[in-house]
């Protein structure tokens, strides 16, 4: 949800500033902007639509400088229009700021800076701060403070900050202060590279790659004050801190497309790696149980937890309801899966077993942060399973387990699925041989799961056929996914993924609750993916598939090598390996990808830039 980057340097910004916006693009894309300031003027070019359209302009009227800031928004207060887009001004343009987040009490303070004279020019939110501090700076300045002192802008911050409810990650620059870089956190993320002579700053650590391996995450309520040689951060309670600099492991190979035509495709074809990778490390052969070396737990705490919640959003979601299963079938704890959103205003229950694991595949969803925030702060252990290293849910969460999956670029996530479903199981195995799961179980599942990298790679081996089948479904205008047990949230997660990337309407259901009410939906003219592998329900599956064909609706069935018999019933039918129900979510999931994938494209959408969508949802 918007992303912001920042340069104060000696080489040009506009060049860090367009290169990292492209990276954070996933972020937000309904316009971008940039600001570069040269000695005490500040340039800005901004623009509705994506980073190219900013990069085509700021070369028809270039702008130099060596400070800048820049912006890629995802719309929330005022439409996607160019005065919309930030930057924004404050004052007569003494601040120009970036925004991420939502300014709750922005329509208040707006009134009370138009009596003051104020005049606004945007619908935004972001307009609201850039007054407030240009106020703030006026109100030091007339009591006698210097301009031109780095000194008098950071009090004119703190004073604005004081005044605004919300969430913000903040990017400002100085007319009268040269060189002078402010940042600000309270929610939204922002990260600090630290350079030569030079810093960076970024809503994430994706643009900081290949320009530094040391960074500094900024805290909620941390302002810091960046110049090119110098790094203050000031917590608003506890004053100057010292920055915890730490090493990036990204490489810029991360980021590249290779040979692939979208980072999505890219993406479902690395599963099979980065399922080897979350299992890397973490097969315990001599106690047939798993290892994690960031739980931070000990095993008697772990022994006496007799509840988990886990709790996500959207895909990550889909990957809990699986957890849930396996958590419950291995290790027999009672699990709860919790939408995020939901939790973190609910009151529900909990002891002190009650143990919380947030799923979060960004580490940043602001739904998800909140909800792990309010069961810490009632004494529970909270973990997290996420993908991006250094993330605030990471950072902010007691112990956890990384996916170690590599940037997820493509705005729908695939292959973050895969990979927290492959550590769910590794999390219900661990904590199944803590308790009644037998050793010779353990082992198996063990077997099992060091068999899975190979097992995906013969599932990708069914993209022709999906390529096939998209050709013959893509004008469909709704679609049903069914699955039961282990399958079920796959056809959530299937149906979530054709209508993120493709815009057709598709549910999800459990196959059996079709009944009671989906099936009114069914006609010739709406596919429905079964999702039916062989399993202990597979004949009550078929009946199912038996009600549909009954109706006259069109099935594609994703289905077990070597299933001849539900040709017969099927339409179409996609392969995948027989592995055994527990782990046929890993596989039976990328087809589904693919579907998505192949039929998005047939309709001409942008795959990887999906409408009204943006990778990290931090806002409410
Ligand atoms: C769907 C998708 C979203 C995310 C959700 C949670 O393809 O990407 O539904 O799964 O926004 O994001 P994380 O996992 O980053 O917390």
């Amino acid at each position: 949800m918007c992303g912001i980057v920042g340069y104060v340097g000696s080489k040009s910004a506009v060049d860090f500033l367009l290169e990292g916006l492209y990276r954070l693009e996933y972020r937000g894309y309904d316009s971008a902007g940039l600001a570069v300031q040269q000695d005490h003027q500040i340039a800005i070019r901004k623009k509705t639509g994506r980073v190219g359209q900013l990069a085509d302009l700021c070369e028809r009227q270039p702008v130099t400088g060596t400070f800048g800031i820049g912006h890629t928004r995802w719309a929330t207060h005022g439409e996607p229009s160019d005065i919309n887009s930030h930057p924004h001004v404050g004052g007569n343009g003494e601040v120009v700021l970036v925004h991420n987040g939502v300014i709750e009490n922005y329509s208040i303070l707006r009134n009370q800076l138009r009596e003051l004279g104020y005049v606004f020019r945007t619908g935004t939110d972001t307009e609201v701060v850039a007054h407030l501090v240009a106020h703030h700076l006026f109100e030091e300045i007339k009591l006698g403070a210097n301009p031109g002192e780095i000194k008098t802008c950071l009090r004119a911050v703190e004073s604005a900050l004081k005044r605004v409810k919300g969430t913000y990650g903040l990017a400002m620059l100085f007319r009268d202060v040269p060189g002078l870089l402010i940042a600000a956190r309270l929610g939204s993320p922002l990260v600090v590279g630290i350079g030569r002579g030079e810093h960076y700053l970024s809503s994430d650590a994706g643009p900081l790659v290949g320009r530094t391996e040391e960074v500094v995450y900024l805290s909620d309520h941390e302002i810091a004050v960046i110049t090119p040689h110098e790094l203050q951060i000031i917590h608003r309670d506890a004053g100057t801190q010292t920055p915890s600099v730490r090493t990036l492991e990204q490489t810029t190979s991360d980021l590249d497309l290779g040979d692939f035509d979208h980072y999505m495709l890219k993406e479902i074809y690395e599963q099979p790696q980065t399922v080897e990778n979350a299992l890397r490390g973490r097969l315990d052969e001599d106690e047939a149980s798993a290892k994690f070396g960031g739980l931070n737990m000990q095993p008697q705490e772990l022994r006496r937890v007799d509840r988990i919640i886990l709790t996500a959003c959207g895909t990550s979601w889909h990957a809990a309801l699986v957890g849930e299963y396996l958590i419950e079938e291995f290790a027999r704890i009672p699990v709860e899966v919790e939408y995020a959103s939901e939790l973190r205003y609910r009151n529900p229950p909990l002891t002190d077993r009650t143990m919380i694991f947030a799923i979060t595949q960004s580490g940043e969803t602001a739904d998800t942060l909140a909800a792990l925030r309010e069961c810490k702060r009632k004494g529970h252990p909270t973990l997290a399973i996420c993908n991006v290293v250094g993330s605030t849910i990471a950072r902010e969460a007691d112990g956890g387990i990384y996916l170690h999956a590599g940037p997820e670029i493509g705005v729908a996530s695939t292959k973050a699925f895969t990979s927290q479903v492959t550590v769910l199981t590794l999390l219900a195995l661990f904590l199944g041989r803590m308790r009644n799961l037998s050793y010779p179980a353990g082992k198996r599942i063990i077997g099992h799961l060091r068999a899975m990298p190979e097992k995906l790679r013969q599932t990708l081996g069914c993209h022709a056929a999906v390529k096939d089948i998209a050709q013959k479904y893509y004008q469909a205008e709704n679609f049903l996914y069914l699955g039961r047990l282990y399958n079920f949230p796959v056809a959530l997660e299937g149906a979530l993924k054709l209508k993120e990337i493709s815009y057709i309407h598709a549910e999800g259901y459990p196959a059996a609750e079709m009944k009671h009410g989906p099936i009114a939906l069914v006609d010739e003219d709406t596919p429905s993916v079964f999702v039916v592998p062989r399993s202990n329900i597979y004949p009550k599956v078929v009946s199912n598939m038996e009600e549909i064909k009954a109706r006259r609706g069109p099935i594609i069935a994703i289905a077990c090598e070597g299933d001849d018999k539900i040709a017969d019933l099927a339409d179409d039918v996609i392969y995948v390996p027989d592995v055994d129900e527990y782990l046929q979510p890993l596989v039976t999931a990328i087809p589904l990808q693919l579907l998505a994938y192949e039929i998005a494209l047939l309709r001409g959408c942008n795959v990887d830039r999906p409408r009204n969508l943006a990778k990290s949802v931090t806002v409410e």
